[in-house]
Order: structure tokens, then sequence, then C-alpha cells
């Protein structure tokens, strides 16, 4: 993160306090977040998207400090499950701010969202459309939703595939009609009004022109719907998605420049087709709560595989980041506790599970005294860490520490096996 730094004696800092303190004070391993960082990444979202509606995709991490940070740098929160819903609201996000998605939302959370008041939910199936209009109809209210289109474009890494046909869950597809059909169910629903689309084409993505595609492909049905109902609708959500930097061969893209290149495009497609630009909203999680955290973890174990390469072993591993073994993703690693002019050597950090997949970094090099008793950090480990995190082998979750102005406090605390043996009621 922006914060971290090795102060002269080699021990890497955050906030200006040393890692080795931060573990002494709240052990190994635990993730570190710089709330400096946090709100910035959140401001530099809602000031490239200035006139338009950022929603931090509250899946990345989302924790009641988090809901603060947000409302306070004016953004607004998308959650996609009950869970993440009560956590929105008692962090205090207003409900008008919220966005609920979710392919297969219970009526228990239509229900919740629709009396708590959220601003909008994102329909994604007719079965969902007849739903909510019930759950509306029978509490005397209109539910604002959007429409999620399936435009047909899948983006993942670093590029995109255009297909006539996705295949995959989410969404009603543009191509055949069905987001068409959705879009005339929900207008003559009485308990729903439409505000928009909706589309969201993937999630760590470089290349820039999946948007633009998905852009031009929502505003083609913005003008068939005018064409059909006579309505203009005022708003589109281009989702989520934009890639951050895990290694230091990726390139990640500025929300400003994709602000400018989103803009330029629904501009000039809403001025061909003679419509009036609707408001633009977007949805980024890691992008925003990615680069600010890093993991840190206590080396055990050093094992030298003879010709091969040589073992780590850390005090946590796929219960704190599945990302590895889950995705192949790549993670960096620096020794963070101390300085060293050893040579490099190629290594692979492995966590403690009892399983071979359990691979936090599976190419690093680290320098070869590496031994136990070290600390490594793994940067950008602030989206889909701690939210994907689970109590496989029952270890206990990891505590989230956020630091700011030199003082760290714990936001989310360490599980405990006593939180373990509370669920365990047999
Ligand atoms: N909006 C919608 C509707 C989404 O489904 C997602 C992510 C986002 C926004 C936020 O996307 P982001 O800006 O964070 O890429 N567990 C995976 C990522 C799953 C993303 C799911 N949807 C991972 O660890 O890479």
């Amino acid at each position: 993160s922006a914060g971290a730094r090795r102060g002269e004696d080699g021990v890497l800092r955050l906030g200006g306090v040393p890692v080795t303190q931060l573990a002494a004070e709240f052990g190994t391993p635990a993730y570190f977040l710089d709330e400096d960082d946090f709100r910035a990444r959140a401001r530099a979202w809602r000031e490239a998207f200035a006139g338009a509606d950022v929603f931090y995709a509250g899946k990345a991490f989302l924790s009641r400090a988090v809901v603060r940070w947000l409302v306070e740098e004016g953004l607004n929160l998308d959650v996609c499950s009950g869970g993440e819903l009560a956590v929105a609201l008692a962090g205090g996000m207003p409900a008008e701010r919220l966005a609920l998605h979710g392919n297969n939302k219970s009526r228990a959370e239509l229900a919740a969202a629709v009396e708590a008041g959220v601003g909008r939910i994102v329909v994604d199936s007719f079965e969902e459309i007849e739903r909510l209009d019930a759950i509306a109809r029978e509490r005397g209210v209109r539910q604002g939703v959007l429409v999620r289109v399936t435009v047909g474009v899948e983006a993942h890494t670093h590029e995109f595939i255009a297909t006539a046909h996705e295949d995959q869950k989410f969404g009603l597809a543009l191509a055949g009609g069905q987001a068409a059909e959705a879009v005339r169910r929900v207008l003559a629903a009485d308990g729903l009004t439409l505000l928009g689309l909706h589309s969201h084409i993937g999630s760590q993505i470089f290349d820039t022109a999946g948007f633009e595609v998905a852009a031009r492909r929502v505003v083609g049905l913005l003008a068939e719907i005018r064409d059909e109902h006579g309505v203009e609708l005022p708003e589109i959500d281009l989702g989520g998605g934009l890639g951050i930097a895990y290694t230091p061969a990726d390139d990640p893209r500025d929300p400003a420049e994709i602000a400018k290149s989103l803009g330029w495009i629904v501009q000039r497609e809403c001025e061909a087709a003679g419509l009036a630009a609707p408001r633009l909203s977007v949805e980024p999680g890691r992008a925003i709560a990615g680069p600010t955290t890093f993991t840190l973890y206590e080396v055990g174990t050093v094992k030298p595989l003879e010709g091969l390469r040589t073992y780590v072993s850390v005090d946590g591993g796929m219960s704190d980041n599945i990302r590895t073994a889950l995705y192949d993703a790549e993670y960096s690693v620096v020794l963070a506790s101390r300085a060293s002019s050893a040579p490099p050597m190629l290594s692979r950090v492995v966590g403690k599970h009892c399983e071979s997949g359990d691979i936090v970094v599976r190419d690093a090099y680290l320098p070869a005294d590496v031994r136990p008793g070290d600390l490594l950090a793994v940067p950008a480990t602030g989206a889909y860490c701690r939210s994907m995190a689970s109590n496989y082998n029952h270890l206990t979750r990891p505590p989230v520490v956020a630091v700011r102005d030199g003082r760290a406090r714990v936001i989310v605390r360490r599980e405990t096996p006593e939180d373990l043996l509370a669920l365990d009621v047999g």
C-alpha cells in the first residue's frame, strides 16, 4: 500500500509503525490496512466519476469501519447478500445509497431490502421480478430496480472475449431478447420502478475495450426501450472489474482514465441514437480495497528441496488467501522484519493446511537466509482475501487492523477457538 515503507533498519513500516511492533501487538497472520490509502482510492473514484455514482462493491471487503469511511468519502455501497446488507446498515450507510445484487436473492433478503428502503435492487431473473414486485406491492411501496443485462462480453484479466451467448449464471441476455422481456415485465409491474440497466463484465480487467463494448451494447438497449416503450431510462451502471497490480508485470488503468473513456463512449453512442446521456454509475471493489492491505505472516519452517526450490511455511495459508489455490492468482512477497543481503533463493510460500495446494505465493525469490521467526508481507490482499477466508482445519480467521496517523486499531478481531466452538452446539 501507499503507506508501507522500509525504515533505515530494513524493517517494513506501515504509517510509520514497524511490522515487528504490529506483529507483537496483534499477532500473525493478520491483515494490515492503510486507512488513508483506502480513503484516497475511494475519493479518486468519486472525483473521477464526478456527477456519477460510485458504489463500492462490498464483496471485496466489508466491515462497519469500511462503511463509515465510504459514508465520509461520499461513496455508495453495493451489497450482494442479507449479511452484507446488515453490515452496511449497521455501519450507517443510508439505505437509499445501497444497491442489492445477486442471481438468487432469497425472499427474506428481498423483503429485508425493501423494508430497509434500499435504493435499488438489480434484478437478475424473471422469477425475481415477480417475487420482488409481490413483496413491494404487499408493503404498498414501489421499489427502484435496474435490470442486469448480460451483454455478451466476458472479460478476464488481460483480455476480453465477446461472444453471442455467455454460458454463465448472471443476468438477462441481450441476445435472444431476454433483457428486453425483463424490461417489459418490470415496466408492467406496479410494485417496481425501472431506474436503468446494469452490466458487469468480469473482474481484474486491464483492457478497457471490454467496458467500451459493454457500454455500446447497453446504450443500444436503451434506444430499443425508447423505441418500444417511449421511455428514456435515466441510468446505466457498468459494474466493477478494474484490475490492480499484484505483481510488477501488471499495469492497471487509472479510474480517471476509465471515467473519461466510458463517459465519452456513452455520450457518443447516445448522441448517435438521439438519447439524452444517462447518469453513469460504477461498482469498483478490488480497485479500492485491494492495494490498501498486506498480510503479515511468520515463518515457521524452511525446507529446501534439492534442485527444485525452498518451501517456506507460514502460519496462515489458503484459509486467509484462497485466491492462489482457486484462481492460480499471482502474489509477491517480501521479507518484512529485517534487511538481508543474502542472495535470492527460489521459494514457494506455503501455508499450514493439510493440503498440498495450500500455496500463498507460487514462485518468489526470498533472501537465502530466510529463517523461522522472520515476518513475511504479502501485498495487495485487501480484496477477496478476508472476505473469502474460511475456517479450514479449524484455523481461526485473522484480524483486520487499520493503521492511520501512526495508530493501529483492530476493525475486525481475530477469531478464537471459542468462536468456533460457539457454533458447534452438538
Ligand atoms: N459489481 C458486480 C455486480 C460484481 O459481481 C462484482 C464482482 C463487482 C461489482 C466488483 O468487481 P471488482 O471491481 O472487485 O472486480 N473472488 C474473485 C472476484 C469475484 C468478483 C465478483 N464480482 C477474486 O478474488 O478475484
